[in-house]
């Protein structure tokens, strides 16, 4: 996939919807997904497009007791680097989805890279609406996505759904206390930044309870979430002094700001980042 395209895609998208679907869930939704499956996002966010990258990885499938040949449905998969890691060092089978059929694409690209296409596959897929029957999987992740879906009820009942009984869920996402945000994150760029929708953790357990998992753990990771907005930070104002011309049509200050904001948010308490594991009973 070449960036220049993609980036015209997301002048399009973004521009739609400010023009009035703001609030529009599947808008925003294919706003996130348009977004992430720009090549441009891995040089902010590196292979793995969430804090903590593939050591918190590692950490969840250890928290999960995740086993060889155990069936594992990755929830928004992204560019396939933990469905990936979970097959080659844990030797799961695993299925990733994703919306972006961008990111399904790169994810098959690099299973085959990593060698083990014969244990992963991917395909499009809304979190909303798993493609998959009733218990199917052993185990099901999702790495910093839980927090951008507008129907968060919806995509619980429907990871509870696709897991046998006994099968558990692992999370890793960036919680919030909403009341406390400054307006201009609570539109879709602090959606897309993985912000604006996130949750309280105890909102994130009330939200998987209802769905009918078990929560049997929860830690705080909220370093690498601050670690992740400095190194974004970093990043933008490298990009802006470099005056790229790819890049001219995009307010470089503007993102800086934005990102600034998040980074106070989590240096003041009021946002961090989770790993949560649950059971279905
Ligand atoms: C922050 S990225 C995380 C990707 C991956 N889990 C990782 O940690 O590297 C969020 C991903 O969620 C996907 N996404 C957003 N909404 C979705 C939905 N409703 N169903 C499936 N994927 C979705 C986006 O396309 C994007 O690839």
């Amino acid at each position: 996939m070449s960036t220049i395209p993609s980036l015209a895609v997301l002048g399009d998208v973004v521009a739609a919807y400010q023009a009035g679907t703001a609030g529009d869930a599947e808008a925003a939704k294919s706003c996130c997904a348009v977004v992430y499956g720009i090549d441009l996002v891995g040089l902010f966010l590196g292979e793995s497009y969430h804090p903590g990258g593939v050591e918190l990885t590692r950490r969840l499938a250890e928290l999960l007791a995740l086993e060889a040949d155990h069936h594992v449905l990755d929830v928004a998969s992204g560019v396939g680097t933990t469905a990936v890691l979970l097959a080659a060092e844990r030797r799961a089978c695993v299925v990733g989805i994703d919306l972006g059929a961008a990111q399904v694409a790169r994810a098959a690209t690099r299973a085959t890279a990593a060698g083990v296409a014969d244990r992963v596959r991917f395909e499009v897929g809304d979190a909303e609406r798993l493609p998959f029957d009733d218990g199917t999987f052993d185990v099901l992740v999702s790495e910093c996505a839980f927090c951008t879906f507008p129907d968060k009820p919806t995509a619980a009942r429907e990871a509870a759904r696709v897991l046998r009984p006994g099968g558990r869920l692992g999370l890793t996402d960036v919680w919030l206390h909403p009341d406390r945000l400054e307006p201009d994150l609570s539109n879709i760029a602090g959606r897309i930044a993985c912000i604006a929708d996130a949750r309280p953790i105890p909102e994130v357990r009330a939200l998987l309870e209802a769905a009918g998992l078990r929560v049997d753990h929860v830690e705080r990771h909220d370093d690498v979430l601050a670690a992740t907005v400095e190194l974004v930070a970093t990043r933008l104002r490298a990009l802006r002094l470099l005056d790229l011309p790819l890049l001219r049509s995009f307010d470089l200050r503007r993102a800086i700001d934005i990102t600034r904001s998040v980074g106070d948010v989590v240096a003041r308490g009021d946002a961090g980042y989770l790993a949560l594991v649950a059971t279905k009973p």
